[in-house]
């Protein structure tokens, strides 16, 4: 069982995708962490993002049981991550390697912004996850400030339009529902609103 879970940034899906997770007994991937580590990864080596060649040899050598969890939360991170994630090369590189997790038994739960498109078209189930950029900015803002790296409310709503455009505007894989997904708006849901919701587009698509 293949449960993809897209959407924008700071829409919830992380959450609600490891939520899932643990309710079907499924194994998680979070796929923006593996470009967020790409990114991370040039940056650390004191290249620029932007550096087509210097990404593509970051996403070749990535480990995915190496990631810095904390390193990659980052602003300048998730800013690095959406630069590589541009990139035809970068995404080639970790497109086997997200296949094979979700080819993982019994099953998988995988979030970004490309698993229903892209990675497993085939996905039994596929959510898109979505809500307002003011609300998903105030819930990274939040999420940001746990860690202590500090921007402010607004340059974070700033940096969610931004990644949004370079997302969605993007040649290579852009964020977009599949034509077969169940769209999921958060706004105005809590965390177990959210789930419950999507336990039963799940449980109702699984018959
Ligand atoms: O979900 P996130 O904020 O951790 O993702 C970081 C960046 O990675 C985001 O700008 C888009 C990119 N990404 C992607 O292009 N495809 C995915 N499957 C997951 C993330």
């Amino acid at each position: 069982m293949i449960i993809a879970v897209d959407g924008p940034a700071a829409s919830g899906k992380g959450t609600l995708a490891r939520a899932l997770a643990r309710h079907y007994g499924l194994h998680y991937l979070d796929t923006g962490s593996l470009y967020r580590a790409v990114g991370q990864a040039v940056l650390a080596a004191g290249g620029d993002p932007a550096d087509e060649k210097a990404a593509r040899a970051a996403a070749e050598a990535l480990d995915a049981s190496q990631i810095d969890e904390k390193a990659i939360r980052t602003a300048e991170a998730g800013h690095a991550a959406s630069v590589v994630a541009a990139m035809p090369a970068v995404r080639a590189a970790i497109l086997d390697l997200q296949r094979r997790f979700a080819a993982r038994k019994p099953g998988a739960v995988l979030d970004g912004r490309d698993i229903g498109t892209v990675v497993c078209p085939e996905a039994d189930v596929k959510l898109f996850v979505s809500a307002s950029p003011e609300i998903r900015a105030r819930r990274r803002w939040l999420e940001l400030n746990n860690s202590g790296s500090g921007p402010s409310e607004a340059q974070v709503l700033e940096d969610v339009r931004e990644r949004d455009r370079r997302d969605a505007e993007r040649a290579a894989s852009p964020m977009k529902p599949a034509a077969d997904a169940h769209l999921l708006d958060t706004s105005d849901l809590s965390i177990e609103a959210a789930f419950d919701a999507a336990v039963a587009i799940i449980d109702k698509a699984m018959g």
